[in-house]
């Protein structure tokens, strides 16, 4: 099946936004360097009962790419000219995996009254040590001077879970290639506001909305100890363990994570 996708001027680029279904505003915030295919088995199944948006983050998939800094603020910007833009004035349902999530922290603090619930999959509140500081910086530099496929390959392990390497190889596959095909300067962009991104844990306690918090069970980058801290902190928080997955846990088990999504949805 084909498809819907729209471009929307947002805040002087063009954005690239997969907009499929009728209902209530169901808005997902893809990780880096990744882009809206991610969430292909979670848009396909709630276009049924809600209006999906997935787009492509500034620097991404087919949206425009900025050179510089690509900060959390920028991204979060960005989403709330995009949701004007189409017209959609009631609070929405907020689902952001990883990079996703530190713009969903920037999106609560700048428009709360737009938000009625969040859905934070595989990602953490605090901001980077100066290790991984440096460590975003020196990808930066790897990026920009031998392209994205220098670092595609070397992701996946981090990615995806063990079983998921061995037993869904189409999974690595379509990360590669996605991550193969971005922009290298959109990458090196976003990783840089990353590395500047702020500490938001003092944040959580304050987050008013019903939370579903989101974690593959054997996720390296985001382990669920992290995701643990993030739902003791939020007061209207569930936690859902997502036993054989990784950091993709979205796409690694889509029908554990759909169901999740869906009774929490229903219960909120
Ligand atoms: C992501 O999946 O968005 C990344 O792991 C975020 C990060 O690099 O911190």
């Amino acid at each position: 099946m084909r498809h819907q996708f729209v471009e929307i001027n947002v805040n002087s680029i063009k954005m690239n936004v997969l907009k499929e279904g009728t209902g209530p505003p169901l808005l997902f915030v893809h990780g880096f360097p990744l882009d809206h295919k991610m969430w292909q088995a979670q848009t396909e199944y709630f276009k049924k009962d809600f209006t999906v948006l997935a787009p492509d983050l500034r620097g991404f998939g087919h949206s425009e790419v900025t050179y510089g800094t690509v900060t959390m603020e920028q991204h979060a910007e960005d989403l709330n000219t995009l949701l004007n833009q189409l017209n959609f004035a009631e609070p929405i349902i907020f689902c952001g995996l990883s990079m996703g999530g530190y713009i969903a922290w920037e999106f609560w603090k700048k428009f709360p009254e737009r938000l009625r619930a969040f859905i934070l999959c595989d990602t953490r509140p605090g901001s980077d040590s100066e290790e991984g500081i440096n460590n975003r910086l020196k990808m930066v530099d790897l990026v920009l001077k031998h392209g994205s496929k220098s670092i595609a390959s070397s992701m996946v392990p981090n990615l995806i879970s063990e079983s998921s390497q061995r037993d869904q190889p189409e999974i690595a596959k379509s990360l590669i290639e996605t991550i193969e095909s971005t922009d290298r300067e959109g990458i090196a962009a976003s990783q840089r506001g990353m590395a500047e991104r702020k500490d938001y844990t003092h944040m959580m306690a304050e987050i008013q909305v019903p939370t579903l918090v989101i974690v593959g069970s054997e996720d390296q980058l985001t382990p669920p100890d992290v995701m643990k801290s993030i739902y003791a902190q939020i007061p209207f928080a569930t936690y859902l363990e997502i036993p054989n997955a990784g950091h993709m846990a979205p796409m690694e088990a889509p029908c554990a994570v759909n169901q999740g999504i869906e009774d929490f949805l229903n219960s909120c």
